[in-house]
């Protein structure tokens, strides 16, 4: 890929690959994440202390699944917070994913999947909560664009904003693992891909060392 989006000029760590995967393949990612969400509905989080919902919903697959409520915060834990029942498996296509881009020796135990409806958006904040730092954390854009902002490693660092689109994948790892980003908004009608609009966003994780 050429042109303007390959030359914005990142944190060390980072790594924004646009377009990297194809149609048919966010076709069969699509349809992978509705089986997900049969077996574990999405539902909406609650930030932690004010118990204020989040506009995005979230589901999870792999051993263990990123969940906020009210009473416990943000935390990892291996059942759905609704149903009490195990998260589904992390599908091979992801894994294989994984294991090209992520440089880790280890799979991922997590795949936090975050639904966006038009008008969800997500404050600027670091993924913190896994215990390993050195892994990367993977993350898939299906859906419609959305307007992503990437910081540094200080909340009031400078950030710059770009549009994720489907299909394009980033990543958050070494020196770059703990850059503040967020989504400020989504564009609606600016895919095909979900029939009934949105943004899913997949991020693969490693928690423990
Ligand atoms: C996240 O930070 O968990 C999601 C980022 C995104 O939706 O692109
Ligand atoms: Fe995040």
């Amino acid at each position: 890929m050429t042109g303007a989006k390959a030359e914005i000029s990142l944190h060390p760590g980072l790594r924004y690959l646009p377009g990297r995967l194809s149609r048919q393949e966010q076709e069969e990612l699509v349809e992978i994440i509705r089986g997900v969400v049969a077996e574990a509905p999405l539902y909406v989080p609650a930030m932690p202390g004010s118990g204020r919902p989040m506009s995005v919903r979230m589901t999870n697959c792999g051993p263990l699944g990123w969940v906020t409520d009210k009473e416990r915060g943000y935390r990892y834990q291996p059942i759905h917070p609704v149903t009490g029942k195990p998260w589904p498996d992390i599908s091979e296509v992801l894994l294989d994913l994984w294991r090209e881009l992520s440089g880790h020796q280890k799979d991922p135990e997590a795949c936090l999947v975050n639904f966006y409806a038009d008008d969800a958006k997500m404050g600027l904040h670091q993924d913190r909560d896994e215990t390993d730092f050195s892994a990367p954390v993977l993350s898939i854009s299906l859906g419609n664009t959305c307007l992503f902002r990437i910081g540094g490693l200080q909340r009031t660092d400078r950030t710059k904003s770009l549009k994720l689109e489907s299909g394009d994948v980033f990543l958050l790892g070494g020196e770059g693992r703990l850059c503040f980003h967020g989504v400020d908004r989504i564009y609606p009608d600016t895919s095909t891909l979900l029939k009934a609009g949105g943004r899913i966003n997949l991020t693969l994780r490693r928690v423990n060392p």
